[in-house]
């Protein structure tokens, strides 16, 4: 590469990061400049990527948190989240294909690679105001390829639904792609590991980074650990919380709900939906708002 394309790309970088110390999270793209920097992608000598500012070359700069950005983040994030940049609908549907190209190839868990039967991306609209996150896929959805569409998941699709949503209007995915394998056993399921976590999440964050919801939903203890690092759900529940600047409603995991069985439970789960709904504009009757107290 010349050196005035070096010091051009330099500059560029230098002043997307003095941008994001400053707290920027988006930058209008003007559709040229996207096309642009699509024919550079396509070049095999600079293989730059649309998706976020292209990194330095070498080790990572020192990561400055944006000044937006409150100090919740998880352990698990990477420490320096590229500033975003706005993609148009189509260059978005690519980026997300190309996502979920690499991570339907991942080998980085070989245990995991070879006891599954499909990864599980996610799914739903990549341009959705509203995301969910679980923890990793069970039986049910190793098979389908599809997240949440076991039993828990029907009870997700329910949940949903009583917002006055569908699967198809929001997006649901999880922090591991790939079933937990159990080798010996030949059903149950098992929590992913720190490691397994830590491997897979990056996936997760592109994805998020990409769809930039307007408001996150993390789904019982794992998934709410991995987005912001902290424990103890029965706490952290019904309060907001900020995944990079993103608001995160940490709640129970619909299996949860499943194996109490009890009113008091859906009714929490409900009361932090309702924040949800409130939160992204969507309107609430009466009817909504009674659900599952007591008779
Ligand atoms: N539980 C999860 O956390 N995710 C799924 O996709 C299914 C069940
Ligand atoms: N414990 C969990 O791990 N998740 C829940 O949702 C509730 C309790």
């Amino acid at each position: 590469m010349s050196a005035p394309y070096e010091q051009l790309l330099d500059a560029t970088i230098q002043h997307l990061q003095d941008l994001k110390g400053q707290g920027v999270r988006f930058l209008p793209v003007a559709p040229e400049t996207l096309a642009a920097l699509k024919s550079i992608e396509a070049s095999p000598r600079a293989p730059l990527r649309t998706v976020a500012a292209p990194a330095p070359p070498g080790p990572a700069p020192v990561a400055l948190p944006p000044a937006s950005t409150p100090v919740q983040e998880s352990l698990l994030a990477p420490a320096s989240p590229a500033p975003t940049v706005l993609l148009d609908p189509q260059a978005k549907a690519e980026a997300m294909k190309e996502l979920r190209e690499r991570a339907l190839a991942c080998q980085k868990c070989p245990n995991l690679a070879s006891a599954r039967k499909n990864v599980v991306f996610g799914v739903g609209d990549i341009n959705a105001a509203l995301m969910f996150v679980g923890e990793a896929p069970g039986a049910d959805e190793d098979v389908q390829g599809e997240p949440f569409v076991g039993a828990a998941g029907q009870l997700l699709t329910r949940i949903i639904q009583t917002m006055g949503l569908s699967r198809e209007t929001v997006y649901i995915g999880n922090i591991l792609k790939c079933r937990p394998d159990t080798p010996g056993q030949s059903s149950g399921n098992r929590k992913p590991t720190p490691e397994e976590m830590k491997t897979c999440i990056p996936y997760l964050h592109e994805q998020i980074d990409l769809i930039q919801p307007k408001v996150l939903v993390g789904l019982g203890a794992t998934a709410v650990e991995g987005l912001i690092g902290k424990s103890g759900i029965t706490r952290l529940r019904g309060q907001w919380h900020t995944y990079r600047g993103i608001p995160l409603m940490p709640t129970f995991h619909p299996s949860y709900l499943l194996r109490t069985q009890a009113l008091s439970d859906k009714r929490k789960v409900w009361e932090d939906m309702l924040q949800v709904m409130d939160r992204i504009g969507l309107p609430i009757t009466e009817k909504q708002r009674g659900y599952f107290l007591k008779a």
